[in-house]
């Protein structure tokens, strides 16, 4: 059987952190889809295709194997719906503090009650656990460096994001 997990977020942007839970995810599943999901709690910088492809373009410049990676956007619906349409088993999740956990422990067990699909919760990288994307943005806006946090292609897009506003 092929083992296949649904590694869900708004990514706006993806972080190195959220990179090096996708890296390794790519070591425990067959088939990892990455998936950017519309937050409507949340006002994202960038639209979905964005987010999207640089992701796609952070893999690249990691050297990530892409072959495991599948790249899809979630604009409405369940995540759940999604995992269960998709033949997955599992959703990665990545966790850096306790807080996080609190956020996630409902979700999980409300995504488990509707497909029964489960959630694996994964530690972040120790040097990362402050990283977030919001923080990252927030740096980026008020001219600091973020090169420690993201690749070299999100920190273009952001740039060019913020040069435009
Ligand atoms: O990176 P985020 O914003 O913390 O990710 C949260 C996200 C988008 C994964 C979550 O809001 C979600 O799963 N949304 C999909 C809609 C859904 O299935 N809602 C019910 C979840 S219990």
């Amino acid at each position: 059987m092929k083992h296949i997990a649904v590694y869900p977020g708004s990514f706006d942007p993806a972080t190195l952190g959220h990179l090096g839970i996708l890296k390794r995810a790519t070591k425990l599943f067959d088939e990892v889809h990455v998936l950017v999901v519309h937050n409507p709690s949340k006002q994202p910088l960038f639209t979905s295709a964005e987010r999207l492809n640089m992701i796609k373009q952070s893999v690249r410049e990691l050297g990530v194997d892409i072959s495991p990676l599948r790249f899809s956007t979630l604009e409405s619906g369940l995540l759940a719906e999604y995992a269960e349409v998709h033949g997955a088993h599992a959703l990665i999740k990545g966790f850096r503090t306790v807080a996080d956990i609190e956020y996630e422990l409902p979700m999980s067990q409300v995504n488990n009650d509707l497909s029964g699909v489960e959630t694996i919760f994964m530690a972040s990288e120790p040097g990362l656990g402050y990283v977030s994307s919001s923080l990252v943005k927030e740096v980026a806006a008020l001219g600091g460096d973020i090169s420690k946090y993201v690749t070299d292609a999100v920190s273009q897009k952001i740039q060019e994001k913020l040069n435009a506003s």
